[in-house]
């Protein structure tokens, strides 16, 4: 019998720098990732067709039978993962939100968080943030240019940087000196935003603390592996080559293998 693997997902290709993280703190995992580039981006979508869409990925994942899934998207979990809870039979670990280390990490605390639209609206980060400091001040940003361009392989370039300076411009006039990428496209242009930030402003990707909590859940469970060769699968609805080559140069020097994911047969009408 095979193991089971732990279920990655995301709208696109911008999970996989979660992946990264994941795949790096439980090298003995098998992973499987879906992104669901035919219909990204979802962060411009309404909330209840973005909840409808993380169904039908988890319902995917079950048949799969997944012992863990883990959101590779901030907007899935703003909006759906209560809602999942309790409704598979495998856990889930949404993404965090990156506001602890964001304050670990702010002198002024002014903070920013750049995200998708849903997110944004979301208000969650606020939410957290008032509750773990009411002295601190969010400021939100929504992005809704990076993602597509981003999908696009627009890594860099004037398209990206114009948009960057854009949404960047508000921060930067409200002196926040730590901003936390609420999206997990955006740490692939890190260092556009770096740039125009500069070096004193801290960015908080929230990746590493999400991998942190999928490492705990799986010990917690007794469902961690700790032997054997790790393994990363990914799958995408859209069928261009043109991801897979995106996907490879996200995922560095980690070996991945491209599978067939075919979510047509868990819409539910
Ligand atoms: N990468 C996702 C997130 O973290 C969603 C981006 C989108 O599809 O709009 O929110």
């Amino acid at each position: 019998m095979s193991t089971p693997a732990i279920g990655v997902f995301d709208s696109g290709i911008g999970g996989l720098t979660v992946v990264k993280e994941l795949a790096a703190l439980l090298p003995h995992e098998k992973f499987i990732y879906f992104g669901d580039t035919a219909r990204a981006p979802y962060g411009s979508r309404p909330p209840a067709q973005i909840i409808d869409f993380m169904h039908q990925i988890l319902r995917c994942f079950a048949s799969r039978e997944v012992k863990l899934a883990v959101y590779a998207c901030n907007t899935m979990t703003a909006l759906g993962l209560e809602e999942a809870r309790n409704r598979y039979s495998f856990s889930l670990v949404g993404m965090s939100t990156g506001v602890r280390t964001a304050l670990k990490a702010t002198v002024n605390k002014r903070i920013g968080v750049i995200a998708t639209q849903a997110t944004i609206a979301s208000g969650k980060h606020g939410e957290l943030l008032k509750l773990l400091d009411s002295e601190a001040v969010l400021y939100p940003q929504a992005c809704p240019k990076f993602v597509p361009l981003i999908e696009q392989g627009e890594f860099t370039g004037s398209a990206i940087e114009a948009a960057a300076l854009e949404y960047l411009a508000p921060l930067k006039a409200a002196k926040v000196d730590t901003i936390i990428l609420g999206c997990t496209h955006y740490p692939i242009i890190s260092p556009i935003i770096k740039e125009i930030m500069g070096p004193s402003v801290n960015l908080v990707d929230p990746a590493g603390e999400t991998a942190v909590d999928a490492r705990d859940t799986l010990i917690r469970m007794g469902l961690k592996a700790e032997s054997g060769a790790g393994t990363v699968r990914i799958g995408f609805s859209g069928d261009s080559l043109r991801t897979e080559e995106l996907a490879a140069s996200i995922l560095g020097d980690r070996k991945c293998e491209c599978i067939q994911m075919n979510l047509e047969d868990y819409v539910v009408c």
